[in-house]
């Protein structure tokens, strides 16, 4: 009887603890489009959505999933016209169009918007992947293993179930077929997929524009950036997917979006649909506080170093600009990041708030005998997983961020394969092809910054992790004064080279390949005691996450992204913000303009488009503030986000395009680790921006009068 109350009780309590936790507020979560009828519609619709769970996910026939794409290797793009066009983000198509620029035809200063489809530029190495299908496999994932297995054993198995399907998959349907893990492998999904693989650029505004505000503006708001890019899909002539070829069609997707341009408003309802990278949501305490106490720190440090000497380069030399615009962008994002990210925990107590959930879960536990079998001791043993990996994961962090940061270093990796081709009969092909692939090596790279780079991180490393002579200012003086790769004239008179012997006698004795050697044996040794540390605190997650989902009443709870297709729903909505300011839900043009300095590149403004706001000349994008004409630019929304949602449609109550997510605010940027709907929202770019710099700035109505547009 006792004993009945005490558990009646404290399951209530917990499960209410628990709920508003980890999904107490609808706002929260990316969801499995597939499930939504199942576990979202009914509060979607509460929330305000017109249309039904089956015009966002249905396999039969077309649904807004097929007008959802990944884009490129990380990124979203959204079919917007019925001939192949792609919306996404200026940052996921930047380093393609990095590619495609040169000191005469710079098309991230310039932009570049094509008056028609002749003129659309071809982006090697660019893809389009739709989802064709998903489908739960769990059942056959886990076909012939027992309770009783040890985890290695059953991941053979399940590693072996994996192949086969995946390989029978592909045969059958000629799809690239994927099998992932959700719920850290409590549950499994096979995803058919078809990849384009000629796209085109089409319309591109100059960094003034789409990158405008730069990284000092990243992952703030209020934001002003104009952050979209706009590609087309070719296809072979029966629509499928084709290598480049100039005769291939426009793609014709099974749906593209209706853009809505008549207006949002706060409130309003919103979703994101696209493919989140990976968050961590359900870590531990102890999870938690390796993020904040080991990586983090090593990141951020490591990074601000890297990129100020970046910078000073980059600010000295167009070419070096050139050829460090994209790496920088992304070594800066994340750095921003992690900063956002760390500063956030701290002071909204995540690790306490993480222990509490521990601790109820705990007695959650204990208050069952049943359960006390199944989970008892797993929070301590996941902790102690922690404490055990520690030295390897920093290790990792250091020898990724520091060692393989220098890219001459890294290049070891080619005097390792010449040095095998050399055996082999063709050879004189290989060294010929080794020549080709270092010309474009060194395009990408200015060897002196680089080697600026190498020297001041490895000092970090020299004091971090500790001394060893591989890593002293002598051997770097050698990598960069003596190595074969350190001088394209030097590398072109050993490739030239016919005699095998001569050729191995170079390599074995050259700096950065014994360098290289050294540390890509270290590393995978390191790699493999921690891959082997991570699999078994994985383990013990498997079992974790199968009792939070049981704590949870059952409610289902959203699995953490793994780049697969997902949805978020909330609001279009600003913020109150702790300390009594808040945040309006939009931005204008006329912000932008104010914010326009010529000397400072990340805040220079094209002279063209200060002309339009001066005239106001807006066309059919204008809207009026406090009895002002201007342009909208962005907006904000309580949507759950993460990197890889970039250029993700945001949709309005009727299935309507009315945004590209590209961003999240500073006060919300640790929402990988822990969402907070009180501090977290998604940062989107208005259509109407976009269309109004297509058709105004980059006078090319033709691509809008092509799209299917509301005004
Ligand atoms: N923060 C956004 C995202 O995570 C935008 C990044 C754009 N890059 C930049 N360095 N400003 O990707
Ligand atoms: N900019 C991010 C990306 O490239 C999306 C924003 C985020 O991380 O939330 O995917």
């Amino acid at each position: 009887m006792h004993e009945n109350i005490y558990s009646m009780k404290t399951k209530l309590l917990f499960s209410i603890l628990f709920l508003y936790t980890f999904q107490g507020i609808a706002k929260e979560g990316m969801w499995l489009p597939f499930l939504l009828q199942q576990v979202n519609e009914v509060e979607m619709k509460a929330m305000g959505m017109q249309i039904s769970a089956k015009d966002i996910y249905d396999i039969n026939q077309g649904s807004l999933k097929d007008a959802v794409a990944i884009f490129g290797g990380g990124c979203t793009g959204e079919m917007v016209s019925d001939k192949g066009l792609i919306l996404t983000n200026h940052h996921c198509g930047y380093g393609s169009v990095q590619r495609l620029s040169s000191l005469q035809n710079n098309y991230l200063t310039q932009g570049f918007f094509a008056q028609n489809q002749e003129q659309e530029i071809p982006c090697a190495g660019l893809s389009v992947t739709f989802i064709v299908s998903i489908e739960n496999v769990t059942t056959q994932m886990f076909a012939g293993t027992t309770h009783a297995m040890s985890d290695s054993v059953k991941y053979k198995i399940i590693t072996s179930n994996k192949n086969k399907l995946e390989a029978e998959q592909k045969s059958k349907t000629g799809y690239i077929a994927s099998v992932k893990s959700f719920y850290y492998n409590n549950e499994y999904y096979l995803f058919l997929m078809e990849k384009f693989t000629d796209i085109r650029l089409v319309a591109f505004p100059p960094n003034g524009i789409g990158k405008f505000g730069g990284d000092t503006d990243n992952w703030m708001w209020p934001r002003h950036t104009g952050d979209f890019g706009l590609f087309r899909i070719y296809a072979g002539q029966d629509n499928k997917p084709a290598e480049y070829n100039k005769s291939n069609k426009p793609f014709v997707p099974r749906k593209s979006f209706t853009i809505n341009a008549k207006g949002i408003k706060e409130n309003d309802f919103a979703m994101v649909y696209g493919f989140p990278g990976r968050t961590q949501e359900y870590l531990t305490s102890s999870g938690v506080a390796e993020i904040m106490n080991v990586l983090d720190p090593a990141r951020i440090k490591i990074r601000s170093k890297r990129l100020s000497i970046m910078k000073q380069d980059m600010d000295a030399n167009e070419e070096t600009f050139i050829q460090y615009a994209s790496k920088q962008a992304s070594i800066a994002n994340y750095y921003k990041k992690w900063m956002g990210e760390l500063e956030g925990l701290k002071i909204n107590n995540a690790i306490e708030k993480k222990k509490k959930i521990e601790s109820a879960f705990k007695q959650w536990v204990q208050a069952d005998s049943k359960r006390k079998i199944q989970y008892g001791g797993i929070v301590d043993s996941i902790h102690a997983c922690y404490r055990k990996h520690e030295r390897s994961i920093k290790l990792n962090e250091y020898v990724e961020e520091i060692i393989w940061a220098s890219e001459l270093l890294k290049k070891g990796e080619i005097l390792e394969r010449i040095g095998k081709a050399i055996d082999t009969l063709g050879y004189i092909d290989s060294l010929v092809a080794y020549k080709r692939e270092m010309d474009q090596f060194y395009k990408t790279i200015n060897i002196q910054t680089d080697y600026k780079i190498t020297k001041a991180l490895f000092d970090i490393y020299r004091k971090d992790i500790g001394e060893d002579q591989w890593v002293s200012d002598k051997n770097v003086e050698a990598m960069y004064t003596q190595s074969v790769l350190c001088d394209p004239k030097l590398f072109n008179d050993f490739i030239s080279l016919r005699d095998r012997d001569a050729l191995k006698k170079i390599i074995i004795q050259d700096p950065i390949f014994s360098t290289y050697t050294l540390y890509d044996q270290m590393q995978k040794v390191n790699k493999s005691i921690l891959i082997k540390e991570l699999d078994h605190l994985l383990s013990f997650y498997t079992v974790y996450i199968k009792g939070l989902q049981e704590f949870n009443s059952g409610k289902k709870m959203y699995p953490d992204a793994n780049s697969t297709l997902r949805l978020s729903y909330g609001k279009i909505e600003g913020l109150k913000k702790k300390n009594g300011s808040s945040y309006n839900y939009f931005t204008t043009l006329d912000e932008a303009v104010k914010k326009h300095n010529e000397k400072v590149e990340e805040f220079n403004m094209p002279l063209r488009l200060r002309e339009l706001q001066k005239n106001k000349d807006y066309g059919r994008y204008a809207i009026n503030v406090k009895g002002k004409k201007t342009v909208p630019i962005g907006f904000i929304a309580s949507n759950h986000t993460t990197g890889g949602n970039s250029g993700s449609p945001v949709i309005n109550a009727k299935g309507e395009l009315i945004g590209t997510n590209f961003d999240r605010i500073w006060e919300g940027t640790m929402s990988d680790v822990m969402y907070d709907i009180n501090l977290c929202r998604n940062i989107s770019l208005d259509i109407r921006y976009t269309l109004f710099i297509i058709e105004k700035y980059g006078q090319a109505k033709w691509l809008i009068d092509e799209m299917n547009v509301l005004f």
